[in-house]
């Protein structure tokens, strides 16, 4: 059992069939905010990412563009979802590749020890398969095709038809955990999140477990089943094996015990994988099962899920050239309640960042750090008598520090980015009552000037540490600019409301310029 102030956060591991976007770009974006969130407040973190490289649909793509798997994998790797992360400044401990020998090793150690165990047998599989979705699909989940598919079954998700299969395969027992899984998901309620998310899989798990084939004979872009050499893995559970290969499993006990069990992050569509066949792999191997998984949404357009297949994938960097990655990253995490769907358009991006980021926040930003050097030559003024709208402040700051924090402890990020607003917004307010720029042309009311000033000048620095997760870049420059010590990312953000304030101002240029967006 990992140490209770490990965090260990993962994201899936994406097909690199294709290149990433904005949805992929989201788990990413989540994943991080909570992994930078975590890190602020001391604990042991560790925040995963990787690429799904085997399986028949990225042989397919690579076959198709003449290449081999492992050269398309290796060239999408390094052109696209490597760099995805620095387009939306994801800091990631590591990045795992399911052709990683780390990896492939031990996914064959495991299988090995569950054949060993008596939990696989060999069967005949006939039934339907997804290449899109790499899945065995029941015939509720098809529906009748149209336009070119007229009169073929495709699959609901993908609209593409679905393959029938008659191989020998060797199957995972996976019946014999229906009852240790609901068990589980009794025992533990928040195990899977959100409640929505919940219930599906129970009311899944509820109406009977299947035993779940595992091993593909037909083509060899796999990892080999480790006592024959005809089959390789099924892709899904080669990838899922991927959030313990890349914490040592089977070849580094010690970082093992210090990482897991991991919270998934993982969008609705794949959370079967991980919150039925992924745990009862875990139990069959005797291994501690996640600390939790939770669903998010997807991001619609035009109200269906985003995707490349069906021509609606936007690419993150047509928002970060424009917006910046601090606005991919907060337009995302707040406008979209973590766990439901959301619309993305461009015109609810471009309000959002000027309303809330460029007025919001960058505006307050500047204004109290050139009223300071206005009116004192930079140096930070310190408080005097203070009013009851002084200290009210002082309690907001607190209350966004223990509220975002909680949030968080709750996989509630767009709560955790409201509570941290209200600071935003109580001290805009504090400043349109106060007026410090009318205070300045009166010598009589000089300390009061000073107290208004640094009141707003601490509530500044609480906003730069509560939002550096989600602002990395932005706050980073006003922490530069509030003259205080250390790097903003370092300042414990459990305790925000307490930093250490510096003694000189300097002067921050716009944070969230303003941006032309053409019609
Ligand atoms: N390779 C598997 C995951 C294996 S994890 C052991 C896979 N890859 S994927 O590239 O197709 O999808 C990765 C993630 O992107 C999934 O969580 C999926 O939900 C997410 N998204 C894909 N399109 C999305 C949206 N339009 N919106 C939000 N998330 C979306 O599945």
């Amino acid at each position: 059992m990992a140490d209770a102030s490990s965090f260990y956060i993962t994201t899936p591991i994406f097909y690199v069939n294709d290149v990433p976007h904005i949805g992929h770009a989201y788990t990413e974006v989540a994943a991080d905010v909570l992994a930078r969130w975590h890190r602020q407040a001391g604990d042991d973190t560790w925040m995963l990412t990787g690429t799904d490289e085997h399986g028949q649909k990225i042989l397919r793509t690579a076959t198709a563009n003449g290449v081999t798997p492992k050269e398309w994998a290796d060239k999408l790797v390094a052109e696209a979802w490597q760099p995805l992360l620095a387009t939306i400044d994801v800091r990631n401990d590591d990045f795992i590749r399911t052709t990683d020998e780390r990896h492939e090793r031990n996914v064959q150690k495991f299988l090995q020890k569950l054949y060993d165990d008596g939990h696989i047998y060999t069967g005949e599989y006939e039934g339907y398969y997804c290449v899109g979705c790499e899945e065995y699909k029941q015939q509720s989940e098809l529906v009748e095709g149209t336009g070119e598919y007229e009169g073929q079954l495709v699959c609901a998700v993908h609209s593409k038809p679905v393959e029938l299969l008659h191989e020998k395969n060797y199957f995972f027992r996976m019946s014999a955990f229906a009852d240790r899984l609901l068990a589980l998901y009794e025992e533990r309620p928040d195990f899977v999140q959100p409640e929505s998310a919940r219930n599906e899989v129970l009311s899944f798990v509820r109406s009977g477990l299947a035993d779940l084939s595992i091993s593909r004979s037909t083509f060899d872009w796999g990892v080999e089943v480790p006592w024959d050499e005809s089959h390789v893995v099924y892709v899904w559970f080669d990838a899922l094996l991927n959030y313990i290969t890349a914490v040592g499993y089977g070849q580094d006990e010690a970082e093992f015990a210090r990482r897991w069990p991991a919270q998934h992050l993982v969008g609705k569509d794949i959370l079967r994988f991980h919150a039925v066949i992924w745990p009862a792999m875990l139990m069959a191997a005797g291994l501690e099962v996640p600390r939790g998984v939770f669903g998010h949404g997807w991001l619609l357009v035009g109200g269906e899920k985003m995707s490349k297949s069906k021509l609606t994938g936007i690419a993150p960097e047509q928002i970060t050239e424009t917006f910046g990655s601090d606005a991919f990253r907060y337009y995302f995490l707040s406008a979209i309640h973590f766990g439901q769907d959301g619309s993305f358009s461009w015109e609810d991006l471009a309000a959002r960042y000027q309303a809330e980021l460029a007025n919001g926040f960058g505006n307050l930003a500047s204004r109290v750090v050139a009223m300071i050097i206005r009116y004192c030559d930079g140096f930070v003024p310190s408080a005097a008598e203070r009013s009851a709208a002084d200290h009210e402040i002082a309690a907001v700051e607190r209350r966004a520090t223990d509220a975002s924090w909680s949030a968080i402890g709750r996989l509630a990020i767009h709560e955790a980015i409201s509570s941290t607003w209200e600071l935003v917004d109580a001290l805009n307010g504090y400043l349109t009552v106060e007026e410090p720029w009318t205070l300045a042309k009166d010598p009589h009311q000089r300390a009061r000037l000073e107290t208004v000033l640094a009141t707003a000048y601490h509530g500044l620095g609480t906003l730069a540490v509560l939002l550096s997760p989600v602002l990395p870049q932005a706050t980073a420059k006003l922490w530069t600019a509030l003259g205080a010590s250390g790097a903003v990312h370092e300042q414990r953000i459990d305790r925000a409301h307490e930093w250490s304030v510096g003694e000189r101002v300097t002067p921050l240029e716009a944070l969230f310029p303003r941006v032309e967006v053409s019609a």
